[in-house]
């Protein structure tokens, strides 16, 4: 199994176009380690000519352009991603389902009935693009926790878990998510056991996120913040991680301390602009380093079996 990381930044992505906090200037003046990030979406392939888009950014177009396997040029028109998988309804995950409107049939959405129920009310992008091709929605069972397989990519196993977060803006259930408003996935590789777990949005640790987090070759795990008050901190808005749905990883029950229990590789994904580890040579990035942990970039490819 294969995992293109299309996009590692978090929600404005890296620089944010409005921001001009320490990493985002920096970035633009050339004067900070790092590289620049796009929002959250991964590519996942099981050695098939087929792909599985993992949540639909905003920058999705450019993204198809950074790993050319999502485009094999079989027809004029053409594309190797055979479904989507939404986590959850936000903008950053679910906005690239617009650029994918020049499909030429129905695109397969897996997504649960919550998502589906905001992406055809509060932001109803699935029934706008029912004035396209239209879109195939496959209901994801998540707090049933029922494991299932993408036809086209059959060496692959989904395991979808309820995660706690919170529900999108315009939600009507912002501040009372439902528990499939945002899920965890584990992908397993069918031939050789060995699991990924996904989980770009984690609100909170319940016994089902330890067990996934535990059994995993490899977490991809939320990386937003480095402080659950950074935004304020940086002056940059007044919302906090836990407000949003992300665990820092500093402070109460803070990542850093919660990854020292499992053995798989860890890293974290969906960073916020403002988080000081996109800075290469920063010591909150020496402390990632020194507990093991990696930050993903955009273009990382994983490949587990
Ligand atoms: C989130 O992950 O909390 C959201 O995507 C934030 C946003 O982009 O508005
Ligand atoms: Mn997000
Ligand atoms: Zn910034």
């Amino acid at each position: 199994m294969k995992i293109f990381v299309l996009g590692s930044g978090a929600g404005g992505g890296f620089p944010q176009w409005n921001c001009n906090c320490p990493n985002c200037s920096g970035l633009r003046a050339g004067t900070l380690r790092s590289s620049a990030r796009t929002q959250s979406s991964l590519a996942v392939n099981d050695g098939g000519e087929d792909w599985l888009l993992v949540n639909a950014s905003p920058d999705l177009r450019a993204q198809l352009e950074t790993c050319p396997a999502l485009q094999p040029g079989r027809a004029v028109r053409d594309t190797a991603i055979a479904a989507v998988l939404i986590v959850d309804a936000q903008i950053d995950h679910t906005t690239g389902l617009m650029t994918l409107r020049e499909h030429t049939k129905r695109l397969p959405v897996y997504c649960t009935p919550s998502v589906h129920s905001d992406l055809t009310t509060g932001y109803p992008l699935l029934t706008v693009l029912e004035h396209f091709r239209g879109v195939d929605w496959r209901p994801v069972d998540a707090v049933g926790r029922k494991p299932f397989r993408v036809p086209e990519l059959p060496g692959i196993e989904l395991q979808p878990i309820p995660l706690p977060g919170e529900a999108p803006p315009y939600s009507p259930r912002r501040h009372q998510p439902a528990e499939d408003d945002t899920i965890g996935i584990t992908f397993v590789d069918r031939a050789s056991g060995q699991r990924v777990f996904y989980a770009p949005g984690l609100g909170g640790w319940t016994d089902l996120v330890v067990e996934h987090a535990r059994q995993a070759d490899v977490l991809l795990i939320d990386g937003t913040l480095w402080k659950d008050d950074e935004l304020a901190d940086r002056g940059a808005a007044d919302k906090t991680g836990r407000e949003m749905g992300h665990l820092a990883q500093t402070g109460d029950d803070g990542m850093l301390e919660r990854l020292a229990a499992f053995s798989g590789r860890k890293i974290l994904i969906h960073i916020n602009n403002t988080n000081p580890i996109l800075d290469e040579e920063s010591p909150e990035r020496a402390k990632l380093e020194a507990a093991g942990i990696e930050v993903a970039y955009d273009g990382m490819e994983i490949e587990v079996g």
